[in-house]
């Protein structure tokens, strides 16, 4: 038997011991894990699985030190002790599976780097879009392709907001509350509404996607606090559909690729516009392949422990073929890791700052309702090469114009400093919201 020392046994833990633990019509490899350590942080809390007398309650360091211990699941969250817990386990010579973004998109450098050194594998289907299987299949069967683009919806809890407000027409501070109340957003909901989460995630897609480590701290992140039942209602009007996306496109000069996070008006009929309520889905743009769209459970006990699993099961394959080749060839056993399981990245991707960026924008100015805005918005813009797609004016009270502008694709540095032009005119008086556009 394979000995498994489970990390945590909260949503994600629980639900992995639960697959383990009912292996009955699941694949045979399945029968070769044992779980025999489980750390825990409250010994004394109900839990939703129950396990055999067999399996011992310890603390962390205990199971990565422990050498009958074969694989570690991190399933901790946070980054400590996640990280030391993982390095550890590493280092004891155990291979690691976690489902824990926010370790491996900060930490991947020096974890996959010792990882490689020790011969250990660190497997993290489940830090990415939960239940979906998107790592191995951009580590194996797309990487014959050229990625060009990786745009993906990866964050369950914006999505079911975005996706109420739309429906409901509410307010994003409402539905916030409604949706903590409900159990589909975090008491601290930061992390997730900032977009800090999705760009974990994108982190990690993008190293994949393009062969090179991301610099997490250079990601932009902007998340969903600003988008208003206004913005909502426009999009509407105009054809689009607000989306938290995250995006890792390889740039024209073929060098840079940029990484970034933020609301956008997306068409209705783009594949990522209909993908609504908790659901994640990862779209993968390349050559020769074309489009391909991954869409399914971002979260949840069941769906996650599902992708931690396929790790833990790929690597008892690893481990068989290793030992088959070691009793015909025992004079010179390898210790060489599997090509497509290791992750072997050896230099970080230059990011593309976000002023070098082609893109559409939508933007809404509140101006005084005199003759002849329009036609100084409409200067300002093209005096810095933006042309305007289209402009609708609804009129306000009180002499107030709401004016709403979708450019064509233009450079990001050159709309911000029209931007900048125009908040200083004497007739905008506001401009309450920018977003880009698909
Ligand atoms: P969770 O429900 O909060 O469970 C965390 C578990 O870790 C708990 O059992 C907790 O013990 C244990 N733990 C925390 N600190 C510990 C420590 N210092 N020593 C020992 N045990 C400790 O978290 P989760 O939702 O399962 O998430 C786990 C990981 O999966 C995170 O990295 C998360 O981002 C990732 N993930 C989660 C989901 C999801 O749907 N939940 C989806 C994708 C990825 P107690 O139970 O005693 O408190
Ligand atoms: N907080 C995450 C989400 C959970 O809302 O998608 C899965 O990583």
């Amino acid at each position: 038997m394979i000995k498994v020392g489970l990390l945590g046994l909260g949503t994600v833990g629980a639900g992995t011991a639960a697959i383990l633990l009912d292996r009955a019509g699941r694949h045979h490899l399945l029968q070769e894990l044992e779980i025999v350590k489980v750390a825990v942080r409250d010994r004394g809390k109900a839990r939703s699985v129950d396990l055999p007398d067999s399996v011992a309650i310890v603390p962390w360091e205990e199971i990565v030190a422990d050498p009958e211990i074969d694989i570690v699941v991190e399933v901790m969250g946070g980054l400590e002790p996640a990280r030391s817990a993982i390095l550890k386990a590493i280092e004891c010579g155990k291979h690691v599976v976690t489902a824990n973004k926010a370790v491996i998109s900060r930490y991947g450098d020096e974890i996959f780097s010792k990882a490689n050194a020790a011969g250990t594998y660190v497997m993290l289907e489940a830090a990415v879009g939960g239940g979906i299987p998107i790592i191995q299949p951009l580590k194996q069967s797309l990487g014959v392709n050229r990625i060009q683009r990786v745009t993906g919806i990866v964050n369950g809890t914006t999505n079911y907001i975005l996706t109420r407000m739309t429906q409901e027409g509410g307010e994003f501070a409402d539905i916030l509350a409604d949706a903590q109340k409900l159990g589909y957003a975090e008491a601290d909901p930061t992390a997730d509404v900032d977009g800090w989460d999705a760009a974990d995630k994108i982190a990690i897609l993008a190293s994949l996607a393009f062969g090179g480590r991301i610099d997490r701290e250079k990601i932009s992140a902007e998340g969903i606090r600003n988008v208003t039942a206004t913005d909502i209602d426009y999009a509407e009007k105009l054809g689009f559909t607000i989306k938290l996306l995250a995006i890792a496109e390889r740039q024209s000069d073929n060098t840079n690729v940029s990484v970034r996070v933020h609301p956008t008006f997306l068409p209705k009929g783009h594949p990522l516009a209909g993908v609504n309520g908790v659901y994640n889905a990862i779209l993968v743009e390349g050559e020769p392949l074309g489009q391909v769209m991954f869409f399914g459970p971002g979260a949840g006990a069941g769906a996650t422990a599902s992708a931690v699993v396929s790790d833990l099961m790929a690597i008892v394959g690893v481990i068989h073929a290793a030992a088959a080749t070691r009793e015909e060839t025992v004079d010179s056993p390898s210790n060489a890791l599997h090509p497509l399981l290791s992750c072997h990245h050896q230099h970080y991707c230059s990011l593309a700052p976000l002023t070098a960026l082609q893109c559409r924008y939508y933007a809404r100015f509140l101006t005084t309702d005199v003759p002849g805005v329009i036609g100084k918005l409409g200067t300002v813009f093209g005096l810095h090469r933006v042309s305007l797609e289209s402009i609708v004016q609804i009129g306000l009270n009180d002499r107030r114009a709401e004016i709403v502008v979708v450019t064509q694709s233009v450079n990001a540095g050159d709309f911000n400093t029209a931007l900048d032009v125009l908040k200083a005119l004497p007739e905008v008086e506001s401009v309450p919201s920018v977003f880009r556009v698909v």
